[in-house]
């Protein structure tokens, strides 16, 4: 039978709840499609969503709750950014899937960007047919199409081998101007938020790089990282060319020396840069696409996504 289902924004109180939604939607549905016996930990974990995104966008999250038991039924995320919004992490309880939950959430942040006349970006598992079949159902159009990698990081970590005339090192707050300018000119996006929240690093679970001219100090690349038991992989980034864009991964990935690394997705169409992750033994995961519901300008150099917050 299908409840009647109201969407509204996300409540403080609502967080517990949101937090066992995530864990059981993630470990349900990877369990039944997959096998996998485990995504997600636990509620701890999950809850990384709620404590990162309340400080960073917070009223931006949309639930669904079955309106004859007060059960919160789906949840999904939005940030809303200069350039776009962005959609992620979108999740519908076990218990009601395949009842349109997900395309009432999404109907709520697609209206979101409508009114702010802004492109809507997300990236979605390439091997996920519900997720596909949602987003495609209501415009969406794959444009990128990334590789999940991981790597066995060792001890001595890698040789960071930055490009001829650049070094990479820790970025800081003065360096958002640039990094945000960066970003623009590759992709066309602004987020200046992201960047700085990652580098101010109240939680402690944030990594960010940048790749610099030696000469001026130009920042010519920016690679960002989290690491926490609810959410761990090397992004977002930008460069220009696989090279910089190489060594500002082999640089984040030598935060897990002596582990295997969390995942980074390689743009498939990055040849070079895939060729030397699989020379540090790296092997793929899982496959992902970008995709949007609006314009988007060219891509001018390499982008790396992330799924928190997500970007595409
Ligand atoms: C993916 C997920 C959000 C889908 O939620 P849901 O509410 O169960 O979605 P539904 O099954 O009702 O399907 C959504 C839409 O896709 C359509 N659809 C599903 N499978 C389809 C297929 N194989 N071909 C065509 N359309 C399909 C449905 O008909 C529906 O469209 P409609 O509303 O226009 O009829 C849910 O399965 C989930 O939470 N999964 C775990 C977490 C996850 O994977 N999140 C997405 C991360 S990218």
């Amino acid at each position: 039978m299908t409840s009647k289902i109201i969407v509204r924004l996300k409540k403080e109180s609502d967080n517990e709840a949101v937090a066992i939604l995530i864990r059981d939607s993630l470990n349900v549905w990877y369990r039944e499609h997959f096998g996998i016996k485990e995504v997600v930990p636990s509620v701890a974990a999950s809850s990384v969503f709620t404590r990162v995104y309340d400080e960073l966008d917070p009223n931006c999250c949309v639930v669904a709750e079955d309106a004859e038991t007060g059960r919160l039924a789906g949840s999904c995320f939005f940030h809303p950014r200069p350039t776009h919004v962005s959609l992620g992490i979108m999740n519908v309880a076990p218990e009601y899937f395949g009842q349109k939950v997900s395309s009432k959430l999404l109907a709520y942040i697609v209206d979101v960007a409508e009114r702010r006349n802004q492109t809507l970006r997300l990236v979605s598992s390439a091997m996920n047919l519900d997720s596909f079949s949602l987003y495609n159902r209501f415009g969406f159009v794959p444009r990128v199409m990334f590789q999940d990698m991981t790597v066995a990081v060792p001890e001595e970590g890698f040789p960071v081998d930055a490009p001829e005339g650049t070094l990479v090192r820790e970025a800081t707050l003065s360096d958002v101007d640039g990094i945000v300018a960066l970003e623009s000119s590759v992709y066309g996006i602004e987020r200046a938020k992201d960047y700085r929240y990652f580098i101010e690093n109240r939680a402690g679970i944030w990594g960010v790089s940048v790749l610099v001219s030696s000469a001026n100090g130009e920042i010519l690349g920016v690679m960002c990282s989290v690491n926490d038991p609810g959410s761990a992989m090397v992004g977002p980034g930008a460069t220009r060319t696989d090279e910089q864009a190489a060594a500002l991964i082999r640089y984040e990935l030598n935060r897990y020396r002596g582990a295997w690394s969390p995942v980074f997705l390689i743009p498939t169409d990055a040849v070079e840069l895939r060729k030397a992750m699989y020379s540090l033994g790296a092997v793929n995961t899982e496959t992902h696409v970008a995709q949007s519901r609006g314009p988007v300008g060219p891509k001018q150099g390499v982008v790396i996504p992330s799924f928190m917050p997500e970007t595409a």
